[in-house]
Parts: C-alpha cells; structure tokens; sequence
C-alpha cells in the first residue's frame, strides 16, 4: 500500500494503526479544503450549501481522528493542552510554558483545571 514510506514489514500493528489515523487526518482535512473551495466558488446556492454541509462534515471527521491520536498517540495530547483553546499570540505560548515550567499559572484550559 502507498500510505508506507518504510518496508511495511518493519512497522507494527500497533504502527499501523498511527498510520491509518495519521493518513485519515490528512485526507479529512484535504477534503475540508476542497469542499471550501467549492462553496467559495459556486454561485449555486443550494449546490453551496450542500458543500458547505460536507466540509463541516469533514471537520467532525478530523476532529474525532485527531482526538483518537490524543488519546493513542505519543506527542499529540501535550501540544494540544498546550496550543488548543488558548488565546493571544501562538508563537509565545511555548515561551510561557517554558518560564512557567508548566506551573499551572498559564493560558491554557489544562492549567487552569
Ligand atoms: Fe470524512
């Protein structure tokens, strides 16, 4: 299959399955930006909300992959505590998470339970 960069005898089960979360991530994000696109350009009104209604399907979709990676994944559930649902400039929050040393004193719905 083409979703290997690796000989796929080398890659586990348990791998295997990262891979299929990580390739349906992608492919549910590329079709949230195709359908976009589509209601962008459309001057069809009911075709328009069709699209409109599949891109926001497509966003669901993402979303419950991303958060099977959270909860799967190494990696994923410290930097979406960390990024999701913040507010102010993205580029800074690492910057305070490392002077805060994750003090529970930041910006982040983590922190603050
Ligand atoms: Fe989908």
């Amino acid at each position: 299959m083409g979703d290997y960069h690796e000989p796929a005898e080398f890659i586990d089960k348990k791998h295997r399955d990262y891979v299929r979360a990580l390739n349906s991530l992608k492919e549910e994000v590329e079709a949230v930006d195709w359908y976009n696109q589509r209601v962008a350009a459309s001057d069809n009104e009911e075709l328009k909300a069709i699209m409109a209604h599949n891109r926001d399907e497509e966003i669901e979709h993402a979303a419950m992959t991303l958060e099977w990676l959270r909860r799967h994944m190494d990696g994923w559930d410290e930097q979406l505590r960390t990024y999701l649902f913040t507010n102010g400039p993205i580029t800074e929050i690492e910057e305070g998470e490392e002077e805060e040393d994750g003090s529970g004193d930041g910006a982040t719905i983590g922190d603050m339970k």
